[in-house]
């Protein structure tokens, strides 16, 4: 099978990562790719955003298989575009992909499709602003309608704060503060058939401690020892599949990846926010973990076979992701910088590190190109040793100015 991939993000070299080591897998494609993913994939420059440029470059390839990782090109409609040609594509339409473009289109499907999320207002002026605050009080959930690649969403305690950012929007959702820890559970369906993967958590804020600001994630890990072990049983009858049913009744079938971000509060789980493509970083640490050849299963997807597709199977053992990024992110980061260290922090057992925003300069060496650059990524019979082990690759790593959290997987990886 030849598969072209899109995006250039970590994720995207975990996904090239697990398709390299498939054996039905003959050729790897990715555009744009990365300084990391150039390794294990041929790469193309191609604007992601063009539906029509993706599927001449899908076609010139003769590939079998496309998959879209970001939302932006889902939400513009890549995937229509290449299916329009024929060529099968995991990812969802764009009708379907508004699931994650839009949070009061989500909040419209969680209501008719009966998903528990957390109570809301959709908010066009001041005036209904100053009222769903009020109606709510603190802590106060302000999130922008449309794509904020992850920064759209302020929780505060400080109402000016949260008016600000309210005011700033042009459509806002002010919601309800869903109290308990978080999960991301990830769904590879066919608009009818759900398979979902095995549960992950992140860490949204930019801090540890969960302080700064919301990032597009600075580490992840998996499994969750505290879960309930019937978690994803739950989340699949509560949430995942009224969705995808949901939308295929709406005459727009979700095809591709759900991602679920969950909840899990006193009164139960609750759906924060849905996604229409794998996370970043939990892709790093659910794909380090699965040992099921990956492209077969994103082929049934897109192809509408999924119901074929034997059970999943799982390492025993767990991931750990973590992030490293630029001075400055998640603000406006510093780019350009020189990153030393990453031949041997890949000798580390069990490790490898994962390229984001990275590119081979004229020099030759690798530097930053963006926010996240780095995802080093571990495994190891528990938690404990998979985080071991990627701190200490992450210690030969260098790259000036750069940060991250030292508190990933911390508590998860203390003796119950
Ligand atoms: P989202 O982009 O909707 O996932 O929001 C980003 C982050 O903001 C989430 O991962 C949560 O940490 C936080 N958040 C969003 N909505 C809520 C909520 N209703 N209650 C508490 N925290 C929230
Ligand atoms: N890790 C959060 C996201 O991918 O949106």
């Amino acid at each position: 099978m030849k598969v072209l991939v899109i995006g250039g993000g970590a994720r995207e070299h975990a996904l090239c990562r697990s398709l390299s080591l498939d054996p039905d897998v003959t050729a790897l494609h990715c555009a744009p790719g990365n300084a990391g993913i150039a390794e294990v994939a041929e790469q193309h420059q191609v604007n992601v955003l063009d539906g029509i440029a993706v599927a001449d470059l899908a076609g010139s390839l003769g590939v079998d298989l496309v998959i879209v990782g970001p939302e932006a090109p889902l939400v513009a409609g890549v995937a229509d575009a290449v299916r329009d040609r024929g060529i099968p594509c995991f990812g969802p339409s764009a009708a379907a992909a508004r699931l994650e473009g839009s949070k009061a289109f989500a909040k419209d499907v969680m209501a008719t499709a009966g998903v528990p999320t957390a109570r809301s207002y959709v908010c066009v002026n001041a005036e209904e602003v100053d009222e769903a605050l009020d109606a709510f009080g603190p802590p106060y959930v302000v999130k922008d309608d449309g794509l904020a690649a992850g920064k759209g969403v302020v929780v505060t305690e400080d109402v000016a704060v949260a008016r600000a950012h309210a005011l700033a929007c042009d459509r806002v959702v002010i919601e309800e503060f869903l109290d308990g820890p978080e999960v991301s559970l990830f769904a590879i369906t066919d608009g009818e058939t759900v398979l979902p993967l095995q549960p992950a958590q992140d860490f949204k804020r930019a801090l540890d401690g969960d302080e700064g600001p919301n990032t597009g994630g600075m580490g992840a890990y998996s499994p969750l020892p505290w879960a309930d072990p019937k978690l994803v049983d739950e989340v699949l009858e509560t949430v995942l599949q009224p969705t995808v049913d949901d939308l295929r009744r709406r005459g727009t079938p979700f095809s591709g990846l759900l991602y679920a971000g969950l909840a899990i509060t006193s009164r139960g789980v609750r759906v924060i926010e849905f996604n229409a493509r794998f996370g970043d970083p939990e892709t790093q640490v659910v794909l380090a973990r699965l040992k099921t050849p990956l492209a077969g299963v994103l082929l049934r997807a897109a192809t509408g076979t999924l119901e074929l597709q034997p059970p999943l199977r799982w390492s025993d053992g767990a991931a750990v992701t973590v992030v490293i990024a630029s001075h400055n992110y998640p603000g406006t980061p510093r780019t350009g910088d020189p990153i030393t260290g990453l031949a041997e922090a890949a000798e580390h057992e069990k490790t490898y590190v994962l390229h984001a925003g990275t590119k081979l300069a004229e020099s030759g060496e690798v530097v930053s190109s963006g926010g996240r650059v780095l995802s080093v990524t571990a495994t190891g019979s528990s938690l404990a040793t998979a985080r071991e082990r990627a701190y200490r690759a992450l210690d030969v790593i260098d790259l000036d100015g750069s940060h991250h959290r030292t508190d990933i997987a911390a508590r998860a990886a203390e003796p119950r």
